[in-house]
């Protein structure tokens, strides 16, 4: 690829740092303040379709699957449609059974991932309809598919995704709010989640100005062996992502749990040789989320939290804004990617070209 660095020395530092534009596009012109909802030009579904779905199945693999996750919990919480994601080739190979009452939806970065696509064959050719959440216009994908959202984050050149990642979550939160609307969200719920959408592009401004924290932290972790992540519901999901992201430029080792599952089994791991990197947000489970963090603190346990306010078990505290509950898991990635970026910078990796890896992966 060919495109201008803008005087970043990766593409993945460029495309992390051009995330406050690419959700400001994500949103332009879709916004429908008069009724509280947003308009989604291609989704080629009515309002009289959108309330017969009885369930919503996300596909995607790696970072577009984790962004399928989140989207599953934004339409649970503002649609009250059960909704959940599975990576594309585990549901193809199982022979799932088709349900013409539920909305099927491929998450795709490039559109041309293999087994994303193969599983969108498979499921029009058994006539469900399925919409694609795709950040390349014109892509396989979004060929095959009935309608969906575009992702708007423009070019993605880094193997690693960044800012298509934030821009699908947010993408997703659109969708949730467009079917919430139509079903049972009320105008004040609208309201507030459009309120909130408005402010992602400054607070991830400002998310972006911690970077010099964050380099000075990922230099202590820059050593390590392995790592955990850890996150509850909402949080979860941005705890697989900083995990996967974490793993494919720095080579550490990494995990990621449910807080809540530590006792039965990764507790064990916890000592000082193993950091925690801990999804706090000041929402409903803030004080699980803290439990957790006295378990391993009592195992001597070294604790990065991602938060609202400093946590007094953690070693660090990066403190992210606090924007609506749904919307919390989009800001709470983004130290994350920095965190990624900086330690695999300290151990003298290949950023935009990670060993093993290829930008889309178009074989089986
Ligand atoms: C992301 O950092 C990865 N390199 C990878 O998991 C990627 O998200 C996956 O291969 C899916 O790609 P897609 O979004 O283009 O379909």
């Amino acid at each position: 690829a060919s495109y201008d660095m803008g005087g970043h020395d990766t593409y993945m530092h460029k495309e992390i740092s051009e995330q406050p534009d690419a959700v400001d596009r994500v949103l332009r012109g879709r916004i429908d303040d008069r009724f509280s909802t947003v308009h989604l030009g291609g989704l080629n579904l009515d309002a009289r379709e959108a309330r017969t779905i009885r369930r919503i199945k996300i596909l995607g693999c790696g970072t577009s699957y984790h962004a399928g996750l989140i989207g599953a919990g934004l339409i649970e919480s503002m649609a009250r449609i059960p909704a959940d994601a599975e990576p594309a080739s585990e549901f193809r190979y199982r022979n799932p059974v088709v349900d013409p009452d539920t909305l099927y939806i491929a998450v795709s970065q490039s559109g041309e991932t293999y087994d994303v696509l193969a599983a969108v064959q498979e499921l029009k050719r058994k006539g469900a309809r399925v919409l694609g959440v795709v950040n390349v216009v014109g892509s396989a994908i979004a060929r095959e598919a009935d309608g969906g959202v575009y992702v708007h984050a423009g070019p993605e050149v880094c193997v690693v995704s960044t800012k298509c990642f934030t821009n699908t979550v947010t993408a997703f939160a659109l969708l949730a709010l467009h079917l919430g609307r139509i079903r049972d969200l009320s105008v004040t719920d609208g309201k507030r989640i459009i309120e909130g959408l408005r402010k992602l592009p400054s607070q991830i401004e400002e998310i972006l100005k911690t970077e010099e924290q964050i380099k000075e932290i990922a230099a202590e972790y820059a050593g390590a062996q392995s790592m955990m992540f850890i996150g509850r519901v909402r949080g979860y999901p941005v705890a697989l992502e900083a995990s996967l992201k974490l793993k494919e430029i720095s080579y550490i080792h990494a995990e990621a749990y449910p807080a809540s599952e530590l006792k039965h089994g990764p507790l064990a791991l916890i000592e000082p040789a193993l950091p925690t990197v801990a999804i706090v947000p000041d929402d409903d489970l803030l004080e699980k989320n803290r439990a957790a963090l006295e378990e391993i603190k009592a195992r001597s346990g070294r604790i990065l939290a991602v938060a609202h306010q400093p946590q007094p078990k953690a070693d660090h505290t990066i403190v992210v804004p606090k924007n609506e509950d749904e919307l919390d898991p989009i800001l709470m990635g983004i130290p994350l990617q920095l965190l990624a970026y900086h330690t695999a910078l300290a151990m003298g990796r290949d950023i935009d070209k990670p060993r093993n890896l290829a930008k889309s992966v178009t074989v089986e």
